[in-house]
């Protein structure tokens, strides 16, 4: 049995972007791909014990399960804040990393790199902090992965977009692309727009396009229309 290979880190241009439902997307269809696949959230914040978290949303509507929730804490902030108003340890690295690498040695059979897909979702932003000091492109560069970046599809999303994309890679780390986290029905002219600028503007391809509404969907109708989301040769660019 080989090594698992890197997993990949879904991050956004903030919170509220889509990137859970960008993460259900990515895993349903992997799934029907036949990858084995997993989803992992290093911190989870604003839920209580019990409470379905980001992970286990992504995990339902995909069908995955082989989760992984690393930390969790109560108020919705975050990750950094919410340890300190709760006068709590901050996370470190090594406190996150440890059940991460544990996690991506439990594969359900025999792995290889094209028969497997870790999805790592982050906590809002880019910069976010994890803990103090730690960010999500701190754990991608220890796990060597490559990062998407999901985003909004309407008027702002270019800057954003772009600073997301050259953080990533003044880090060290390849942007695989990005993801839509909501496309609308009926897009507007700057939606239309975007789709060529990001691209142009960023130098790495958009991916997917999650369609607004896609989160109120059944698991079956979900993985069923998923393939359409995405380009044929997204498993190519995350590799
Ligand atoms: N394509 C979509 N279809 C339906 N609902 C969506 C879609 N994208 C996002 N949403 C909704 O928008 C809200 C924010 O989305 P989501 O939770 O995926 O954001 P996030 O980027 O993961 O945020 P966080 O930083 O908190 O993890 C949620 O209520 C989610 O159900
Ligand atoms: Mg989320």
């Amino acid at each position: 049995m080989t090594a698992a290979p890197a997993p990949v880190v879904v991050t956004g241009t903030g919170t509220d972007v889509g990137k859970t439902i960008a993460t259900a997307a990515l895993a349903a269809l992997a799934r029907s791909a036949g990858l084995d696949t997993g989803i992992c959230k290093p911190i989870q914040t604003g839920l209580h014990p019990g409470e379905p978290g980001d992970a286990d949303e992504a995990a339902r509507l995909s069908g995955v399960r082989r989760v992984l929730e690393v930390r969790r804490l109560p108020d919705p902030l975050a990750p950094e804040t919410a340890a300190r108003v709760a006068g709590l340890p901050q996370s470190t690295l090594e406190e996150l990393l440890g059940p991460i690498r544990r996690w991506l040695g439990e594969p359900s059979g025999p792995v290889s790199a094209t028969s497997r897909l870790d999805l790592v979702e982050g906590a809002g932003g880019v910069l976010v902090r994890l803990g103090t000091d730690l960010t999500i492109l701190d754990l991608a560069l220890a796990l060597d992965a490559p990062v998407i970046v999901v985003t909004r599809a309407g008027l702002g999303t270019l800057s954003d977009t772009e600073l997301t994309v050259r953080a990533i890679e003044a880090a060290g780390l390849r942007c695989a692309g990005i993801v839509i986290g909501s496309w609308p029905n009926d897009p507007d002219l700057a939606e239309r727009s975007n789709l060529e600028d990001l691209p142009r503007l960023t130098g790495v391809p958009v991916l997917g396009r999650v369609p607004q509404g896609a989160g109120a969907l059944s698991p079956t109708e979900f993985t069923r229309d998923a393939a359409q989301w995405f380009h044929d040769d997204l498993f190519d660019a995350l590799r």
